[in-house]
């Protein structure tokens, strides 16, 4: 398929306040690990996932072995330890992607309950011709600047968008771009921006409100909601 999908897990899920990573936390009696890699198996695009984990966490590593058991015939699955910031990781999984792929989905492990039509649509961008892709939302809330305490701009909200993953990419440009990007760098939060930074077009195609990131415990309420709604 020449398609590898790297799965960024090796958060630490402060913000979710489990006191373990925030891919071990269950939902729905399965890990938030395993529910991301049944939606990318479940698009059924990749030749390779590698997986990115927190690490020396085993527990993971066993989610990822069997894994690797139930995609037989189905792509080659693998896991490698992450790093201090999220761009870090994804370079991690980077590093472990064969060289002969066309196209690489970089996704977090964190929206979970992605479906697979955002997978094809990301997918299809890009071999279309698309060097970078990215599923987005509409903006619901008003979003203002602030410094300090005190708002110094407020953007039209019309012309802003919520990103989501898998965000997709020219195997060749996300590489570069990667290769040529400052290390550790906190305030890279999605892969899109070191396109951007290039001069790369970015492109948007529809994302998915199943798509959102578990994050706070509200998020994880709404999680299990939707597959308490979905499984019976
Ligand atoms: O922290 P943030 O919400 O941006 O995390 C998004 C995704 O990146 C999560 O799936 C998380 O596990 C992953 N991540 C990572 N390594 C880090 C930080 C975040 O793989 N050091």
């Amino acid at each position: 398929t020449g398609v590898g999908v790297v799965v960024v897990a090796a958060g630490s899920g402060q913000r979710l306040g489990h006191g373990i990573p925030k891919a071990r936390v269950l939902c729905g009696g399965l890990t938030l690990l395993e529910h991301a890699l049944r939606a990318v198996l479940a698009a059924e695009l990749a030749e390779v996932v590698v997986v990115v984990l927190p690490p020396g966490d085993e527990v993971l590593a066993g989610v990822v072995a069997g894994a690797t058991g139930a995609a037989q015939g189905g792509p080659r699955i693998l896991a490698v330890a992450g790093g201090a910031s999220r761009s870090a990781s994804v370079r991690s999984g980077l590093d472990a992607l064969p060289a002969t792929l066309r196209t690489i989905l970089v996704h977090d492990a964190a929206r979970a309950l992605t479906p697979p039509e955002v997978f094809h649509r990301v997918a299809a961008r890009v071999s279309e011709g698309a060097a970078a892709v990215i599923p987005v939302l509409p903006v619901v809330d008003t979003v203002k600047i602030v410094e300090g305490d005190v708002v110094t701009r407020t953007p039209d909200r019309a012309v802003l968008r919520a990103v989501q993953t898998p965000q997709g990419f020219d195997a060749a440009a996300l590489l570069e771009a990667h290769a040529s990007a400052p290390a550790e760098h906190p305030a890279v939060t999605d892969d899109a921006m070191l396109m951007e930074a290039r001069g790369t077009a970015v492109h948007v195609v529809d994302g998915d409100p199943l798509a959102f990131k578990v994050t706070t415990a509200l998020d994880l309420t709404v999680a299990e909601a939707v597959l308490a709604r979905t499984t019976t």
